[in-house]
């Protein structure tokens, strides 16, 4: 889907943002167009404080001139505004696709509102077609890798489960450090269930199912930015 889609979604969102509020700062292509348009906002007058959800993105906030601040000294944030790798009718979301799900997920959790900006190609109407981000411990991985195939099997997943690379024989590294397995489901028929037994397992980190967390998502598409509301 187009850049242009993607930054329409976002441009909404970013009319949302007043000042004095304390604003999570997704990452990914999506989010990196509401960044830079609430850089621009920022320049003409806006009082925000960001909070980062990768360094990717703190680098580009601060690029675009967005204080920056974290969870440790602020705690709480007004609104998160993060894209998607997929979202259902129920605005339940796949996030990871960038690797960044461990702290988007927190920083998340840490605000009283996410709002999900996507262009029409990431919903449907059922999880699972996009490989699910499993972040997991470096430590005793394929003890987990065997863990995670089982559940894989329970819930009925069509493919594999592979560990994700940065380039040809080197593992893509989280900037917390750990690794992802992208499990292939096709289709995710028991989210909540699947999200509960992957948490369960010791080396499993987080995983990219964003469950009851979004309420409000945009989404651009060739006719116009729907709203989508929860
Ligand atoms: C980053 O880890 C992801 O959760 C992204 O938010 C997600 O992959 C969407 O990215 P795009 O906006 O680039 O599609």
């Amino acid at each position: 889907m187009s850049e242009a889609l993607k930054r329409e979604a976002a441009a909404r969102a970013v009319a949302e943002i007043t000042s004095g509020m304390k604003v999570g700062l997704g990452t990914g292509s999506t989010a990196r167009h509401f960044v830079e348009l609430l850089g621009e906002r920022v320049a003409a007058g806006l009082d925000i404080v960001g909070v980062p959800t990768s360094e990717v993105t703190a680098r580009q906030a601060r690029e675009c001139g967005i204080p920056l601040s974290d969870l440790d000294t602020l705690e709480r944030l007004d609104i998160t505004v993060d894209g998607a790798d997929e979202l259902d009718a129920d605005l339940n979301l796949i996030k990871g696709g960038g690797g960044a799900l461990l702290r988007e997920k927190i920083v998340a959790a840490a605000s009283g509102a996410m709002i999900v900006i996507a262009d029409g190609s990431k919903v449907v109407d059922t999880l699972g077609r996009f490989p699910l981000p499993i972040e997991v411990n470096r430590f005793g991985l394929g003890a987990t890798r065997r863990a995670i195939a089982d559940i894989m099997a329970a819930h009925s997943a069509e493919g594999a489960l592979k560990l994700r690379e940065a380039a040809a024989g080197e593992a893509f590294q989280t900037d917390g450090g750990h690794l992802i397995l992208d499990a292939f489901f096709g289709r995710i028929s028991r989210p909540e269930a699947l999200s509960a037994e992957l948490l369960d397992i010791p080396g499993v980190v987080q995983h990219g199912l964003f469950l009851k967390m979004c309420r409000k998502a945009y989404v651009a598409t060739p006719n116009g930015v729907e709203t989508l509301l929860k």
